[in-house]
């Protein structure tokens, strides 16, 4: 058996354990090594399934760090990367860019340069349907779709799109894309929609609704996500981008109803505030080509996996519980006062 060694950035956050979790319970034939700066986003509890095993290894650092990531390149003779790492929340990118475009670009940056100098098999960057900017009330995102980022976050995205696959034409480094759609699932970061709402009413709080409500996402939860990442760093075919999609739209005050009414709270808890700068109205996803190319295809019903994710977050309190009580406590202050 051949052992594949991975490089996995951002393994700490969301996607990434979820990702580095599964895959570790699944494959002995993957060596990761998890580098993660641990920014507030990232979380070691999230990976206690992974600790100790021998096909895993935790490093603390920063992807912009050249020096540390042609150590890891060269001690681990990494053959392979898939970087979750990034800045990852849009209203974060609104209160202050330059660490965006500093992990999402430079960051990015500095992987393909270590790929580029030990010959990566194979280089996997997870990006996101945002850099495909806004939709009208009909279509969906392919993947010819043009690129029209419009918050920091997602231009930051679109930059290290394009110089992952500027590597890929001009040196021939076999570079995947992926670009999904908004995740849900266990252990994501509580500033985001779902759980923030589901946190919230927990917590008898208020629901800050950005805008009219109205604006749409397209829900994919986070195990069709990491198995398709998984297919596509097996058999996506280098200089290509997939798109990655459950096909399920939904308003976000449909979103915020349906957690009040599993958790048997009142809608009077939902406050509608100032809207978000440049709010993009709608994202839907055509996946197509990875269910056509690849044959992957969501298997988890909507109604069933946010009824789990909802359940997760009442039964692991202490894990939100620690983390809304330190930083994220400034953030929520700022970020919400005024609104
Ligand atoms: P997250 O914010 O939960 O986790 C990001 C992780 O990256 C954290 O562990 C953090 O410590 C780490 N990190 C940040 N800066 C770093 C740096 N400079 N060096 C090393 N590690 C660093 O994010 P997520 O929601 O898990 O998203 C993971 C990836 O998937 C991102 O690239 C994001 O753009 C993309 N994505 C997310 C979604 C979604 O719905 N959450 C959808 C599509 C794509
Ligand atoms: O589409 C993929 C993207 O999905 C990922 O690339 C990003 O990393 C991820 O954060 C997510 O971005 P969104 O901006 O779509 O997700 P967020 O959970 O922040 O917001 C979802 C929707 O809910 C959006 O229309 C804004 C709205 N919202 C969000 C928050 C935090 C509110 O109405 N109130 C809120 O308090």
């Amino acid at each position: 058996m051949t052992t594949k060694n991975i490089l996995v950035t951002g393994g700490a956050g969301f996607i990434g354990s979820n990702f580095i979790n599964y895959i570790l319970l699944l494959r002995d034939d993957y060596f990761i090594i998890n580098l993660d700066k641990l920014t507030y986003a990232g979380n070691l509890e999230n990976l206690k399934p992974s600790e100790g095993k021998k096909n895993y290894h935790f490093v603390k650092g920063d992807i912009c760090n050249n020096e540390l990531v042609d150590y890891l390149f060269k001690k681990y003779s990494i053959k392979f990367v898939i970087n979750f790492a990034a800045e990852s929340h849009v209203d974060r990118s609104i209160l202050g860019s330059e660490i965006f475009y500093r992990t999402n670009v430079v960051g990015t940056n500095v992987l393909l340069e270590a790929a580029l100098r030990y010959e990566t098999e194979k280089f996997i960057q997870i990006s996101t349907d945002e850099v495909y900017g806004s939709l009208g009330l009909s279509g969906s995102f392919t993947e010819q779709s043009q690129l029209s980022p419009n918050s920091p976050y997602s231009s930051s995205k679109a930059a290290a799109d394009l110089a992952a696959l500027a590597f890929y034409h001009t040196y021939g480094l076999p570079v995947v894309i992926t670009r999904c759609s908004n995740n849900y699932g266990q252990f994501q970061f509580p500033e985001k929609l779902i759980p923030l709402m589901i946190i919230n009413s927990i917590n008898n709080k208020k629901l800050p609704v950005y805008g009219d409500g109205l604006n749409v996402r397209d829900w994919i939860y986070v195990v069709d996500h990491i198995k398709a990442a998984e297919l596509i760093f097996e058999k996506g075919r280098p200089g290509e981008v997939y798109n990655i999609g459950a096909n399920r739209e939904m308003k976000n005050i449909e979103i915020v109803k349906l957690i009040l009414n599993k958790l048997g709270k009142g809608e009077e808890l939902i406050e509608f505030v100032k809207d978000r700068a440049g709010h993009d109205r709608r994202y839907a996803i055509d996946s197509s080509k990875i269910q056509n190319e690849l044959g992957w295809k969501p298997v988890f019903q909507f109604e069933q996996a946010i009824n789990d994710t909802i359940d997760w977050y009442q039964q692991n309190k202490n894990w939100w519980e620690r983390i809304i009580s330190g930083e994220y406590k400034k953030y929520y202050e700022v970020q919400y006062k005024n609104r």
